[in-house]
């Protein structure tokens, strides 16, 4: 009786196995699939709606969005603030979703004087400033046993950020440079003294370098996009809030572009 039980439960099993490897091989094959990464919902509510979003997916409290820019499938999702979302959304991106490029987008202090308000950062690369293992042998920023501390951008999604800054947002002064990502809101001069002689650094936000981690670990190009909100030097509190709609718009601009002939 067992035994005739378990010819007839045993195939199901194995093609339930079957079945479940097929998504993901599936998800794996469907050419370009663009994952976009918003932390807040002013960053991703306006690429929403232009994706015409079909269906969409909750996990660890995110809501995935999948639709489509152009003729390119895009997975859109507002990770939540900090690193530890980020890194959790974009691993899920790849490996849920099959998502062949990443874009990160959204708001930034700047870290230097050249930059305006308004004006967009694309990441040559991104560090996490706040990573710190100096007392047992390692360099500021570096994450152990990988010799890397700045994981680098993709160059030709970097090269069609920029083009898309110049096309989609003429007005606005686009910028290549290195995105440092922390768990903290910069809010004072001492703070970004410390973070421009570790790093240098062109702008300062919360999730970028984490994103370009779990990247890096799944072999997978990135860029981040960028616009500045505020000056990261304390008089920020007001200028975040004024200014972070129309920083966002800026780059829901640059980034639906992109994404729509990567
Ligand atoms: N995002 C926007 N402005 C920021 C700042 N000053 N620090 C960290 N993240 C930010």
């Amino acid at each position: 009786m067992k035994k005739a039980m378990a010819v007839f439960v045993a195939p199901i099993i194995l093609m339930g196995i079957l079945l479940a490897g097929c998504g993901r091989e599936q998800a794996m094959t469907q050419g370009t699939v663009i994952g976009i990464i918003g932390a807040m919902d002013e960053e991703v509510a306006t690429l929403k709606e232009a994706a015409k979003i079909t269906k969409t997916t909750k996990i660890a409290e995110m809501e995935f969005c999948e639709g489509k820019l152009g003729n390119n499938r895009v997975v859109i999702v507002q990770c939540g603030m900090g690193k530890v979302n980020a890194g959790i959304c974009a691993h899920t991106l790849i490996n849920d979703f099959g998502c062949t490029k990443i874009v990160n987008t959204g708001v930034a202090g700047s870290l230097d004087n050249r930059l305006d308000i308004g004006d967009i950062v694309v990441s040559v690369d991104a560090v996490q400033h706040d990573f710190d293992v100096k007392p047992i042998g390692f360099q500021k920023g570096e994450i152990p046993y990988t010799g890397l501390y700045a994981f680098p951008a993709d160059g030709e999604m970097r090269a069609m950020a920029m083009e898309a800054a110049g096309k989609a947002a003429p007005d606005i002064h686009a910028y290549e440079g290195r995105v440092c990502s922390g768990d903290q809101f910069v809010t004072t001069e001492e703070q970004k003294q410390t973070i421009t002689s570790n790093f240098g650094g062109m702008c300062c936000e919360m999730e970028g370098a984490a994103i370009a981690q779990a990247c890096y670990l799944n072999n997978t190009p990135f860029v981040v996009i960028r616009a500045i909100s505020d000056k990261s030097d304390g008089s920020q509190s007001m200028e975040f809030e004024t200014f972070k709609a129309a920083a966002a718009a800026n780059c829901t601009k640059i980034v639906e572009y992109m994404a729509s002939r990567l």
